[in-house]
């Protein structure tokens, strides 16, 4: 049987040339204006031609308090569009993966120094500024967040529409609106972190409201005939917080309102929290909710086992296999991956002689796919 990992994959008019995706991550690599710099292209543009069928840009904040630092990537003006132009035309001109972005706000857990620069916060007057939240609950040893007016709200919301028309001009295949990870959105979702009395917080309808607002505006915003997805967090892994059923009930809603797919990563909400680690440990969240929800699911956390990620979709947990650190320790994954599951991924032909069959001069074998899409 050939492998489920290599066939390629339908969302809306978009087919993704296998089910690897490269996971959004922060590279705390944006200049002071959150503009994109020579490192994204690098970045980037390494992923697109790493074999992947999707890569999905960093967490990009749709206002400077949207930001986790001073130096994440932004969208929320046309000179930050200008400067990722190059690299979506890097990956275009060079890479067999298609191109997402995902949308971001980092909530009460912003304004901080980069993860190598410590994580502290960063005062306002040097930089930083006061995060914004759903009530005025602080994450521990993070500043205290200014709890959002409904007026406020509606101009974040706007923003995030803003963004998605940014990202929709500069020619992304897909976007991800962030809802995970105990930034804004998940601010909103889970109880441990919404305190509000309006009809923002309280039951789960009302803390899923505002979030699946903004989903609803994106989705009005991104071309039909192109995909949007959502990342969730699907536990806080503490007891009394948001729960893997709670995001199928989130889950099947946002289907509802044209979501394509749902990732399912967890925690981040609170630093309570007990994970449970091991290779593919958010996987069951994935299974639960493409079964019962009913939408298209993609996995990650620890799936860089190429069995793993084969097994999961053989099994039918998941449609699309994410890596995030695994693919910057080894960002030839999907060729390796390839080579042990006996199929083919996109290669550029620039390196097509470093593939096992060109070494010994014989060009003949099918394990080469060209690699740039017409
Ligand atoms: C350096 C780094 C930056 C990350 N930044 C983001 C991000 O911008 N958005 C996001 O949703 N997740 C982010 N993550 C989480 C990853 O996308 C992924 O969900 C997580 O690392 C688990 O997958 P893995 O075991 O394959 O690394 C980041 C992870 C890393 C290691």
């Amino acid at each position: 049987m050939s492998a489920l990992l290599f066939t390629p994959y339908r969302l809306r008019d978009l087919t993704l040339a296998n089910r690897i995706v490269v996971s959004p991550m922060a590279q705390y690599s944006a200049d002071a204006e959150g503009r994109a710099t020579a490192w994204h292209l690098m970045h980037l543009g390494n992923l697109a031609v790493s074999g992947a069928g999707l890569v999905i840009m960093e967490a990009t904040a749709v206002e400077p308090r949207g930001r986790v630092s001073t130096r994440c990537l932004g969208l929320w003006d046309d000179a930050q569009a200008e400067a990722l132009r190059p690299v979506v035309a890097f990956c275009r001109a060079h890479g067999a993966a298609a191109l997402g972005i995902q949308l971001a706000h980092a909530g009460r857990k912003g304004s901080v120094e980069r993860p190598w620069e410590g994580n502290a916060t960063v005062p306002e007057g040097a930089g930083g500024w006061q995060p914004v939240s759903s009530c005025d609950l602080a994450y521990p040893g993070r500043p205290q967040p200014h709890a959002l007016s409904t007026g406020e709200m509606a101009a974040i919301k706007a923003a995030f529409v803003a963004s998605t028309r940014r990202a929709a001009e500069l020619g992304f295949d897909l976007v991800e609106l962030h809802a995970a990870h105990g930034y804004l959105l998940n601010s909103f979702l889970s109880p441990l972190a919404n305190h509000r009395t309006d009809h923002y917080g309280g039951d789960l309808a009302n803390r899923m409201r505002w979030p699946l607002e903004i989903l609803a505006a994106m989705r009005e915003a991104w071309p039909a005939e192109r995909p949007l997805g959502v990342r969730i967090s699907a536990t806080d892994w503490v007891e009394g917080g948001w729960t893997p059923e709670d995001s199928v009930i989130f889950a099947e809603i946002a289907r509802e309102l044209g979501c394509d797919y749902v990732t399912a990563s967890s925690g981040g909400v609170s630093p309570d929290q007990r994970i449970t680690l091991g290779p593919g440990y958010q996987l069951p969240f994935a299974r639960r909710i493409r079964y019962e929800a009913g939408i298209p699911a993609m996995a990650v956390g620890l799936m860089h086992d190429p069995a793993l990620a084969e097994r999961a979709l053989q099994q039918g947990s998941a449609d699309l296999i994410a890596l995030g650190r695994g693919m910057l320790w080894e960002p030839r994954w999907a060729w390796h991956a390839a080579e042990a599951l006996g199929a083919a991924a996109p290669f550029p032909p620039q390196y097509a002689r470093s593939h096992p069959s060109m070494r010994f001069g014989d060009p003949g074998r099918p394990f080469l796919e060209r690699g740039a899409r017409g």
